[in-house]
């Protein structure tokens, strides 16, 4: 066994065929002892590899249901943490690239978000009249911020069902960081948009009058996914109007305007499964991430499914696309050479608290 792990540097010359071979060759050494998640964003190259794959909800139960020693989670590190909280005692979880990030768990943080509970407690007792909600996008002090304030994580499948929960027990709710799931989700159960308010973080009182903030039912922290605002409603229009037959899909971290132009509304595995479930020969218009689509495309080519791209330019998740065969290989080779590389471990106070609410999410879904 070396002394040290195997510095990247030697990888990152590497041809991605010579990363094919030992990756595979690794995982064979490795045989049950390691198990590899796949985000559906993960690029061709990579998610060949994963031996589970799915959407986030899926990927968080996955995550605790496998007895392997290691877990490399090719996704993005709040996934990853995530496979921590829930995983196995003694389980090691592993993120290929540490800067494998997400822009839209960044926009919210532990200290803007006491401080936004502070400052709400000058208008009314939060703990008693408001639910906190974090997207499972977000950090892992944020989801133990939940669990410790009565509050729970959504998912993009869920997010209805957990507001249904929060409702139930408070009046309001605090949804971040994404605006646009937050709004979707409070639309589709009744809320009228002028009792959703958007709270900004980097303002005082989040930019709204006490009045405003008694009157809201949603406060809707203002963060967004970079890649999902680059779909626009003017192309839903021009695709409808080349193809009046077609079928709209999007994510629902779109824009509002976006997901209301579309004909489904849904997470990564609810679009794959309704493209799925379709009739053969139809037309899809499809608005998230670029790899995704792409594998779709060709997986439904067969059955005639013609799938679409919502916007005109390449738009795709940086930071996962950042999980490549170069560092996936460096990885598996240094397990295979006992060095666990990259490890991703939740501080046990907050994993112990971000598990109330990731446990409160999945007895609700
Ligand atoms: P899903 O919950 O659909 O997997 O979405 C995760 C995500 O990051 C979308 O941008
Ligand atoms: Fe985050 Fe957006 Fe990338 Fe999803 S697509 S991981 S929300 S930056």
């Amino acid at each position: 066994m070396p002394a040290t792990a195997i510095a990247f540097d030697r990888y990152s010359q590497l041809q991605d065929d010579d990363c094919e071979e030992r990756i595979l060759a690794a995982k064979k050494d490795l045989g049950s002892r390691a198990v590899i998640l796949g985000h559906h964003y993960q690029r061709a190259d990579v998610y060949k590899h994963a031996d589970l794959t799915g959407d986030s909800l899926r990927l968080s139960k996955l995550s605790g249901s496998t007895d392997a020693e290691f877990v490399v989670f090719c996704g993005v590190h709040f996934m990853a943490e995530v496979a921590d909280i829930m995983g196995k005692p003694g389980q090691v979880v592993v993120l290929p690239d540490m800067a494998a990030g997400c822009s839209m768990a960044d926009m919210a943080s532990l200290p803007k978000v006491e401080r936004a509970w502070r400052e709400l407690s000058e208008v009314l007792d939060p703990d008693e009249k408001v639910t906190p909600v974090t997207y499972i996008n977000s950090a892992a002090d944020l989801k133990a911020f939940c669990g410790e304030h009565g509050g729970i994580v959504c998912t993009s499948s869920n997010a209805g069902k957990i507001l249904d929960w929060s409702f139930a027990r408070r009046e309001k709710v605090l949804f971040f960081p994404d605006q646009h799931l937050g709004r979707w989700s409070g639309y589709k159960m009744g809320i009228p948009l002028e009792q959703m308010q958007v709270w900004d973080p980097d303002e005082p009182m989040g930019g709204l009058t006490p009045e405003q903030i008694r009157d809201a039912r949603i406060l809707l922290w203002k963060g967004h996914c970079s890649v999902h605002q680059m779909f626009q409603p003017q192309h839903i229009l021009k695709f409808r109007n080349q193809h009046p037959d077609g079928i709209v899909i999007s994510h629902p971290e779109c824009k509002f305007e976006v997901c209301k132009l579309s004909d489904y509304v849904g997470s990564t595995d609810t679009i794959i499964k309704t493209i799925a479930a379709a009739p053969e020969n139809t037309r899809w218009l499809v608005g998230t991430e670029l790899n995704l689509v792409n594998r779709i495309a060709g997986e439904f080519k067969p059955q005639g499914k013609q799938i679409q791209f919502m916007s005109p330019v390449v738009c795709m998740c940086s930071t996962m696309a950042r999980i490549d065969p170069q560092h996936l290989a460096w990885t598996l080779e240094n397990l295979v050479q006992g060095r666990v590389v990259n490890q991703i471990k939740v501080p046990q106070g907050d994993a112990d608290l971000a598990r109330v609410a990731l446990e409160r999410m999945l007895a609700v879904s």
